[in-house]
């Protein structure tokens, strides 16, 4: 079963669709002779398969789908079997209206399209929870199953009446009385005082939307809603398939889950799921570089990580070639689907499952991109570079449940997003996905792990934290924080932090309110610059950090007192030219360092090269790598693994110091230095010592 599989294979495959070919079977066996070549040993089956396992209300159609779980096996090809709520049946959303979500204009969803279903609905909850139990028990044996994936991308919330109640009765439940709800509020402000809890409604732009807290608290409801009803989907899995994870695939993070207006904040789902699973589809070769666009995948994977800490992450989706839902859907040019795809990998991925194995015949996605195309065969340049991938994995299966151990983490938290970005001033953009992920690049491309945590996670494994924009403050943090750093840690806290708590009420007394002990400053105002103005910064003589000159800053510049923080930096010009724009802290055995301002590329990598080396964070190789070429490593038992990747067009020389690796390719010893051809991939081990 599972455990002794995924122990010794990184899974290869994908989304399989056999039940679009029910009329012409005989596709089947083709597949599966095709899927040995491609080096498949995984599939997702019955994503999309409800119609077709109950095609009327009661009436279950299970014949195919055991034929087809069967010869799989026979072929030694494993199985994560779908539960299939994210498409509904004509005779669900038909009969049962209700099913259907309700948009936060209050429009109901008209039959139709998929993933829009209401999470409180009882009918759709009853249905759901029926399905996956006749699945769970008619499988539970199988020797192919090896994981459940729940669903499909959840994105959608609902604003239904069941949905408004449930959200009531959720406000009872955290603030009892209404006294204490509109106290926390804040909402004699307009005179908005709610007298009867059937008032309260979802946020509505036509309605009631600038109640911040009533906007966290819609957006807290949801993420409990969904993970409740992800709870119902999964009790008959749990019930008659104790063995098997479970799984649910988070949507392709650079436009979701690290979005800040995602919907529900994905550190609550993971708590009921076995793994984490995600699905990316970037478009490479587009306007960016590419090894820019890598950078931002590659924060993706750092945050699915350590959400289950110790555990491998599964990649569930990318496409083998290209998406059809983009503006312009280009073609990953020759390599780039190798190289594109060990980056998970090497981020702690162990598996590269594509959408989709065949192209559909009809339908919307009948030009989304498969490994076999509607030609039918194998003689293609994409199914070529989909076996030869596969080919590479399976000559790696050593790596798999190796890990990735950061001694640095980046604080990117989703309800800090919800809330910073939904405030009012001090300016409209307060950009703090990009800012977040400006401190990351810094890191990315030099050999130095980055885990991205949300602010209650563990900070002890950690010897740097930076935490940019920490505008919300929960209960404990403040004491986690001050404890990591008198134990010796260094933390990087910047402007626009420690300003509300969890409810989104100032916090009194100055800002940046509990952390002002730590920072060791007193933020008195704050100033806001147009985007082509600026400002500077200037480093002090002999600073302790060691940076020197001048650097550009602007955006958003905060006027800070030092209290008991030593100032390395000042600001350039303005009425608040000379007053302190970079600040230290000692406290304990360790430091914490305030950034005022939002300062220039150049500052971040001067400053995080210095703090590195300061905090004694090892790097992989003792060297500098070309810019657009990474290094990640994963930690096995006796071994470490070492990707290094080049996401340029250019040939590139890495030196690799002193030390000797194996090529995992071929298994030569590897010394000096490497050369990567554009896009080049190559993989080493190194003996732990
Ligand atoms: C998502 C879905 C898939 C498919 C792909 C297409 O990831 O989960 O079913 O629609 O997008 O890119
Ligand atoms: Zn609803």
């Amino acid at each position: 079963m599972v455990s002794n599989f995924k122990k010794t294979h990184i899974l290869h495959g994908g989304d399989y669709n056999p039940d679009q070919w029910l009329k012409t079977p005989d596709i089947w066996d083709e597949d599966i002779r095709l899927m040995k070549v491609a080096k498949w040993n995984t599939v997702t089956l019955g994503v999309f398969s409800w119609a077709n396992l109950e095609p009327e209300e009661g009436k279950y159609t299970f014949d195919w789908l055991d034929t087809i779980m069967d010869k799989l096996h026979a072929n030694d090809i494993k199985v994560i079997l779908a539960t299939p709520s994210a498409g509904l049946p004509q005779w669900l959303m038909n009969t049962y209206t209700e099913v259907m979500i309700v948009q936060q204009d209050r429009i109901r969803q008209l039959p139709g399209k998929r993933g829009k279903h209401c999470n409180t609905s009882p009918i759709f909850r009853e249905k759901t929870n029926l399905i996956n139990s006749k699945l769970a028990e008619r499988y539970s044996e199988h020797p192919a199953l090896i994981m459940w994936h729940v669903s499909n991308e959840f994105f959608c919330d609902c604003h239904c009446e069941l949905c408004q109640k449930e959200f009531r009765e959720w406000l009872k439940r955290k603030y009892v009385t209404l006294d204490n709800l509109n106290q926390t509020w804040w909402t004699s402000f307009w005179s908005h005082t709610f007298t009867d809890w059937s008032q309260i409604q979802s946020p509505n732009p036509n309605g009631e939307d600038m109640i911040h807290g009533l906007n966290l608290d819609w957006k807290r409801f949801s993420t409990f809603q969904l993970v409740d009803y992800i709870k119902n989907e999964i009790s008959p899995l749990r019930e008659f398939t104790p063995n098997i994870p479970i799984t649910t695939n988070f949507m392709n993070t650079t436009s979701d889950i690290i979005k800040v207006d995602s919907k529900f904040n994905h550190w609550e789902i993971a708590k009921v799921l076995d793994f984490i699973s995600i699905d990316v589809y970037p478009n490479w070769h587009g306007k960016r570089e590419d090894w820019k666009l890598a950078c931002e995948e590659s924060f993706t994977f750092d945050i699915c990580r350590p959400m289950k800490k110790g555990k491998p992450f599964y990649l569930m989706e990318t496409t083998p070639s290209i998406t059809n839902w983009m503006p312009i859907n280009k073609l990953k040019r020759p390599g780039m689907h190798k190289l594109s795809s060990l980056l998970p990998v090497a981020h702690g991925s162990d598996s590269l499952l594509y959408f989709q194995w065949r192209k559909s015949r009809g339908g919307f996605e009948k030009f989304h991109g498969a490994v076999l195309d509607h030609s039918g065969y194998e003689n293609n340049r994409v199914f070529k570079e989909v076996a030869e991938l596969g080919d590479i994995l399976s000559k790696i299966d050593e790596i798999t449940n190796s890990t990735v151990k950061a001694e640095v983490a980046l604080i990117f938290d989703y309800e800090n997003a919800w809330a910073l970005e939904d405030a009012a001033g001090p300016r409209e953009n307060k950009a703090y996905q990009e800012t977040c992920m400006e401190h990351y690049r810094q890191f990315w491309g030099k050999g130095i792990s980055v885990d991205v945590i949300n602010m209650e996670y563990d900070f002890s494994e950690y010897k740097l934290i930076i935490a940019p924009m920490l505008y919300m403050v929960k209960p404990g943090v403040t004491e986690r924080m001050e404890k990591f750093v008198s134990e010796g840690g260094t933390l990087v806290a910047t402007y626009w932090s420690g300003i509300v708590d969890e409810n989104d009420l100032c916090f009194l007394g100055g800002f940046p309110g509990p952390l002002r002990k730590l920072l060791g400053i007193w933020s008195e105002e704050i100033d806001t610059l147009y985007d082509e103005d600026s400002n500077g910064i200037v480093l002090q003589k002999g600073n302790e950090v060691g940076l020197e000159g001048e650097y550009v800053s602007g955006f958003i510049c905060d006027l800070i007192h030092s209290e008991t923080a030593e100032i390395l930096a000042t600001y350039k010009s303005d009425f608040y030219e000379g007053r302190p724009a970079l600040t230290v802290n000692k406290f304990g055995q360790g430091k914490a360092y305030y950034i005022a301002s939002r300062n220039e590329d150049r500052f971040l990598r001067d400053f995080y090269i210095l703090l590195a080396k300061g905090a004694g964070i090892k790097k992989v190789i003792d060297s500098d790598l070309p810019t657009g070429v990474m290094i990640q490593n994963r930690i096995g038992k006796n071994f470490e693994y070492l990707f290094v990747l080049n996401f340029t067009k250019d040939k590139k020389t890495v030196n690799l110091g002193n030390e000797e690796f194996i090529n995992m390719q071929d298994g030569k010893k590897v010394t000096s230095e490497i050369t990567l051809n554009m896009y080049d991939v190559t993989l080493l081990k190194r003996k732990r010592s």
